[in-house]
């Protein structure tokens, strides 16, 4: 990088030569554009530079809310490996574990500030966090850029109001909502209604109940069924946390207590339709012929699960497209580019038809 700068420095002064040479006998009209360009040219090529070097020297400290969840694994990996794509060091970029705590993540946010990182990338772990992370950050004059776990909408304000360099990087989560319920209205109420009582009877295993990607998915999955004019039942409605383990206990708590009146089972992500699978399965019911069951993500795992019959569908949550936006964004604040406050990207439904596709796109 630096070589190239120089390089780059060396042709302006060259330039600037040479003009300055031509400066004696004034140039005829028709050369001064074509010299206007060069000049432009050669300035536009020196910024970018300065901008390669200033990515390759800049600082990121990365605070993922927690490791152990394989939709964040998904993204915290791709998201170092396009910083590095785009420029960044990886000896300059610094990736931590909240532990799902937010006492742990606030230590974390505070060294970063002290060690003087260049640029925050940060996950909450609990969005409700987000205005004290952003008065900590801003006053400490680091950019931050938020992923997965959207800020409140008067939270996101204040940085339009205060024209901060603070961005949030994800995707609506009432749209992978929709989509869940639209994928089980394409199934026809009378392949879902199994028994035949005229409305559809589901369960509802959540995320984390304080993140807007569980609220909104739980209330849009449902709604998008009402939508279409079908009545609808909640049998049980718990909370998974995100997690295999919790969430096949609980849909095999919902089985035995509700056993064949359960039609269909919405799970807030993919990593709890897993554990769904699970007791499905133990309890004897076969997806597609006497249950249904859709996720979000599209994890591998469940894109395989797809392909065997034992998940209806899900919905790709482009861990690639919020990685790249969320790096792209940091590289923005340190050139000076900028961004908007509100960056997203569009959720797609994963039926079995798509998995293939959708698979290759994933290079799996
Ligand atoms: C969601 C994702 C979940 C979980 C969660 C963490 O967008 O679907 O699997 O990773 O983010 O906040």
């Amino acid at each position: 990088m630096k070589k190239k700068v120089l390089s780059v420095l060396l042709a302006v002064a060259m330039t600037a030569t040479l003009l300055v040479g031509c400066g004696g006998s004034a140039p005829a009209a028709t050369e001064a554009p074509a010299e206007d360009a060069a000049v432009e040219e050669v300035a536009e090529a020196a910024t970018e530079a300065a901008g390669d070097t200033a990515l390759a020297d800049a600082k990121v400290g990365v605070c993922i809310y927690q490791f152990a969840d394989n939709f964040m694994t998904l993204f915290r990996t791709e998201l170092e490996s396009y910083l590095v794509s785009i420029g960044f060091s990886k000896e300059n970029i610094t990736i931590v574990d909240g532990a799902n705590d937010q006492g742990t993540q606030s230590g974390q946010i505070d060294n970063f500030i002290a060690d003087g990182v260049d640029v925050l990338i940060i996950n909450p772990v609990n969005s409700s966090s987000a205005e004290t992370i952003t008065d900590k950050v801003v006053g400490a004059g680091i950019p931050l850029v938020y992923i997965n776990r959207e800020p409140a909408a008067e939270e996101q304000q204040r940085w339009a109001d205060n024209n901060w360099d603070v961005c949030y990087v994800g995707c609506d989560a009432r749209q992978s909502g929709t989509m869940q319920g639209e994928m089980i209205v394409d199934l026809g109420m009378d392949a879902v209604d199994m028994n035949g009582d005229g409305k559809v009877q589901y369960i509802m295993i959540q995320g984390d109940p304080e993140n807007v990607d569980a609220q909104y998915r739980t209330e849009f999955s449902v709604k998008a069924l009402t939508d279409a004019g079908w009545e609808v039942e909640e049998l049980f409605n718990q909370v998974g946390n995100w997690q295999q383990d919790q969430a096949q206990d609980l849909v095999a708590k919902a089985l035995s207590q509700f056993g064949d009146d359960i039609e269909v089972v919405f799970c807030n992500n993919d990593g709890m339709a897993m554990g769904a699978i699970q007791s499905i399965g133990a309890a004897g019911r076969k997806v597609g012929e006497n249950i249904y069951l859709v996720g979000v993500d599209a994890i591998p795992e469940a894109l395989d699960a797809i392909e065997a019959g034992d998940l209806s569908g899900t919905v790709f949550n482009d861990h690639l497209a919020q990685s790249h936006n969320a790096a792209d964004a940091a590289a923005n604040y340190i050139t000076g580019a900028g961004n908007d406050h509100n960056i997203q990207c569009d959720y797609v439904k994963v039926t079995p038809d798509k998995v293939a596709e959708i698979k290759g796109f994933l290079g799996l």
